[in-house]
């Protein structure tokens, strides 16, 4: 039978622990971690996000400074707040909510922010230092909703090792950086996307398999072996007609869950799976960055 992955639960764990990382450094050393949030435009799913974070953050003794601009803000304007962010000493981790408005140049503004208050992961010498993997992972910030799939995986599977992965998606927020993920925890690792012939063939032989692939409902129970263990990354609203005949919506990933939990030895559901980890683990990157400052060691390894 199918075991669902309760992220939920899961995530609040890790929150326990963040607060716990928090309340001892600032008895420790009167810091508190602190979390700059910046958000340009109106987005509606990226509003959502961002009040999560923050109502979050406040539960686990986080403080945030949050910052709402327009969606004509230019570039010049966006860069020289992260620039104050950088140079301002109570600020432990910067997050500029993406996507940006079509006028800013995102790379350029994730490679301003500082490495050290990188806390999504995303700054070109972040990416690397997850690439090259061993010591070098040690000093980096891994990318949340990745970090937040592995935790779970290692929590649900006894020995990654020599296991096959299977990789839906290659985006720089989730795809490239979780197949770097499980090559270093000795699993082997195909990414599959866009432009892979038969990926069904592919996922057929995993015995783990992440979809990280903004299509709502893409992997069909049918393409999985029995027994796999799946993580859907994907949280994608679509139109539904309700029973009274009205029109509505709901959210779903981008497993198709009622086939895969079928097959799948354990899955996670949407939501309430891998959603939770991503804040969850934005704070821990937060709390591990304000350590840093402290000239502590890191409160958690992965
Ligand atoms: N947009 C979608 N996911 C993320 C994330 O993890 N971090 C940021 N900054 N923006 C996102």
């Amino acid at each position: 039978m199918t075991n669902i992955i309760d992220g939920k639960a899961f995530a609040a764990k890790i929150r326990t622990e963040v607060k716990h990382d928090s309340d001892n450094l600032i008895s420790q050393k009167s810091v508190e971690p602190c979390l700059a949030v910046v958000l340009v435009g109106e987005n509606p799913a990226s509003k959502v996000y961002v009040g999560a974070k923050t109502k979050m953050a406040a539960e686990c003794n986080i403080k945030t400074k949050d910052y709402k601009l327009d969606d004509s803000t230019d570039q010049e304007t966006l860069l020289k707040l992260i620039d104050d962010l950088n140079n301002d000493a109570s600020v432990h981790g910067i997050l500029v909510q993406l996507p940006l408005p079509k006028q800013i140049d995102e790379r350029k503004v994730i490679d301003t922010i500082t490495v050290e208050k990188d806390v999504d992961g995303f700054h070109a010498i972040n990416a690397g230092r997850l690439s090259i993997g061993g010591e070098m992972l040690k000093k980096a910030f891994i990318p949340c909703t990745p970090l937040g799939s592995l935790l779970l995986l290692k929590d649900q599977v006894e020995d990654l090792k020599g296991k096959n992965a299977v990789v839906v998606g290659r985006s720089n927020i989730v795809g490239k950086p979780m197949s770097q993920l499980l090559i270093e925890e000795s699993c082997t690792v195909t990414v599959v996307h866009s432009k892979t012939k038969d990926i069904e063939s592919v996922c057929a032989n995993a015995d783990i398999v992440v979809v990280a692939a903004g299509r709502p409902e893409m992997v069909d129970g049918k393409w999985l072996k029995k027994g796999a263990v799946v993580i859907d990354v994907g949280i994608n609203r679509i139109p539904v007609t309700k029973e009274d005949g009205s029109e509505g919506s709901k959210i779903v990933g981008d497993v198709d869950f009622a086939s895969a939990s079928e097959v799948a030895s354990k899955i996670t559901p949407v939501p309430g799976g891998v959603g939770p980890m991503t804040i969850a683990c934005l704070l821990r990157n937060t709390v591990t960055s304000a350590y840093r400052h402290a000239g502590l060691e890191d409160p958690r390894s992965i």
